[in-house]
């Protein structure tokens, strides 16, 4: 799979610093093949995050995900372009992502954490599917 998903989150979006992620990803050599600012809705932030139905977090995190637009993106690279993502991205709490990632350069707290990357190539590819259907 050498296609990933990528959203900018609300916050993101709104701090404005879409054009600080995508010319990263640009910069690192993976080319953007969609791109679109789209409200995540419920039903498709429930679909997206369906591994997480029931934890403890979950509520916020379908509150935030769906609480203003995303910058929704699908990027192309060699094999395992979810893996250099996720790389740039940093782990899921900002407080202990690194410099020079994503999270770490610009993240302070959990929830907002500006950025999600498919963690492997079947979420890269249902998660494609899921945002992008009509992507050839
Ligand atoms: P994402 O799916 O958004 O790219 O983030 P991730 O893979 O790094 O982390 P994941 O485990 O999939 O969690 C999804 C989102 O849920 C929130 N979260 N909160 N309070 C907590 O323990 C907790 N754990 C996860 C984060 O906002 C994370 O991005
Ligand atoms: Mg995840």
């Amino acid at each position: 799979m050498n296609r990933t998903l990528v959203i900018c989150k609300p916050d993101a979006v709104e701090r404005g610093l879409v054009g600080e992620i995508v010319a990263r990803i640009e910069r690192k050599g993976l080319r953007i093949v969609a791109l679109e600012l789209r409200t995540i809705s419920a039903e498709v932030a429930a679909a997206h995050y369906e591994e997480h139905a029931g934890k403890p977090f979950y509520a916020d995190l379908i509150a935030f995900i769906t609480s203003g637009p995303s910058a929704l993106l699908v990027a192309e690279g060699p094999a395992d372009a979810w893996k250099i993502v996720r790389t740039m991205m940093g782990p899921t709490n900002p407080a202990e992502a690194p410099p020079g990632t994503i999270r770490g350069d610009f993240g302070t707290v959990m929830t907002e954490n500006l950025v999600h990357g498919s963690d492997g190539p079947d979420s890269a590819a249902r998660e494609i599917r899921l945002f992008f259907p009509g992507l050839g």
